[in-house]
């Protein structure tokens, strides 16, 4: 067997782990629902479910990866062998690469979207302006143009592999991604209205606390942190012996976290600055309007009356959300390539081809059935499939992972770690508290 490929350096891990977190779930997804959930107090609420809850889940599945060096099917199937049945982690193991290989199937035609806009704005500022409506309106022709580069792009990053490849890129990217963040942040904040952003944004109002903004919040944490579906543990096998995984986890969860707070910086004052220019912010319920709508109408209006510096700030928007996505599809994808190449004798570049295809296949029939199955797989997979394999995950380290392997899996490259406050807290956190956190979020939602 060839030897397996690691991240060359701890930096090189983090851009990765993080580049798979910081994805269109921290700059649209967070902004949108702290506005929908009514601003402050979703904040500090997502805040401590996202080191309370996300944090140990990560930390099950970094600790998983890293011990079992090996795709989510095979690592569940091994730690299977203490007290289960190894079918039942091979089973639990191919539901996680299904619901990554789904939420791929969504993410690159949202992806899309933003290559599209980015595109316009490319085509804008070289004073080319007959297709704008062809990049910014829906069809079929669009969509699957840009989906099928966002996919080949991809697909090229992950069958380099994982030092040429995902760390590359990810090492390339998110510093640019993090220059991109800030110097829109810096121009929105100078424009008229944008304080009144940020009130909404920063002063929490805790009578706007309710069931649904916990179960908001909670959803978000997960989704935002890549967890459930094998990305966070397939990434942490590619992780040295030496490395001191409570520490890098945190580190990733602070990073991704930090980001959707600062994200929140930048989408809700630009909101209140595009109502300065004339644009409609809120819907006829007299809530922020946060979905698609939010993208692809009141930024653009908001660019578009900008003047002469609008196209480049669109320019540097729709390329901070381009790269956010890529450096988490290329996650996505890596989940069920790695399992091929794994138990298969394929090499990466085939396999990421084949695999890379079928998916865009499937993308294609949700496009193609946009109105009935766009909605029903983003459900399937982030509301309902992503909380159940969280629990799933902790019930492996919390249960059927023996306490003594699990501690040895940590305590390789960080030597005391059962005098630390970690050791004392997490074991009986990833047993029972996560799991029913994770089952009450489930029940509620489902509920609801
Ligand atoms: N965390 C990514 C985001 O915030 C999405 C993602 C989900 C990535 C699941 C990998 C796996 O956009």
């Amino acid at each position: 067997m060839a030897s397996r490929e690691q991240f060359s350096s701890k930096t090189g891990f983090i851009m990765a782990a993080a580049g798979s977190a910081i994805g269109l779930g921290n700059i649209w997804g967070f902004p949108t629902q702290t506005a929908s959930n009514g601003g402050a107090a979703f904040v500090v609420v997502y805040f401590i479910l996202a080191y309370c809850m996300a944090y140990p889940a990560l930390m099950a599945e970094l600790v998983i990866g890293r011990h079992s060096k090996s795709n989510i099917v095979t690592a569940l199937k091994g730690i299977s062998g203490d007290r289960g049945a190894p079918w039942f982690g091979v089973l639990v193991g191919i539901y996680g690469v299904v619901v990554a290989s789904l939420i791929l199937s969504f993410y690159a035609i949202v992806a899309g979207w933003m290559l599209s806009y980015l595109s316009e704005s490319v085509f804008n500022i070289v004073g080319i302006t007959q297709y704008n409506a062809w990049f910014t309106e829906f069809s079929f022709s669009r969509n699957f143009v840009f989906l099928a580069v966002f996919m080949a792009l991809t697909m090229f990053v992950i069958s380099r592999g994982v030092t040429a490849g995902i760390e590359r890129w990810s090492t390339r990217l998110m510093p640019l991604l993090f220059i991109l963040l800030v110097a829109l942040i810096i121009y929105v904040l100078t424009q008229k209205g944008a304080s009144e952003g940020l009130k909404v944004y920063l002063l929490p109002d805790f009578n706007q606390l309710s069931p649904k903004l916990i179960l908001d919040a909670m959803g978000q944490a997960f989704f935002s942190l890549s967890l459930g579906v094998g990305t966070m543990l397939i990434y942490g096998s590619y992780l040295s012996e030496k490395e001191n995984l409570p520490k890098l986890g945190a580190i990733v969860t602070f990073t991704d976290s930090g980001i959707a707070f600062v994200a929140g910086l930048l989408i809700i004052p630009a909101i209140f600055v595009a109502q300065e220019h004339g644009t409609t912010i809120f819907t006829e319920t007299g809530s922020l309007i946060a979905g698609p709508d939010l993208i692809f109408q009141v930024l653009p209006t908001l660019f578009e009356s900008m003047g002469s510096v609008g196209v480049f700030v669109a320019f540097a928007f729709f390329l901070l959300m381009s790269i956010a996505a890529l450096t988490s599809s290329i996650s996505m994808l890596e989940v069920p390539v790695s399992l091929t190449t794994e138990e298969t004798s394929m090499k990466r570049p085939m396999a990421t081809l084949i695999i890379g295809s079928a998916i865009f296949v499937i993308s294609i029939i949700i496009l193609l059935n946009f109105g009935a199955l766009f909605g029903l797989v983003i459900d399937f997979t982030t509301v309902y499939s992503q909380p159940v394999l969280g629990i799933l995950l902790c019930v492996f380290v919390g249960w059927i992972w023996h306490r003594n392997h699990v501690l040895k899996a940590i305590k390789s490259g960080m030597n005391d770690v059962e005098n630390s406050f970690f050791w004392k807290i997490w074991p009986m956190y990833v047993r029972f508290i996560c799991p029913l956190l994770i089952l009450a979020n489930f029940v509620q939602s489902l509920r609801g």
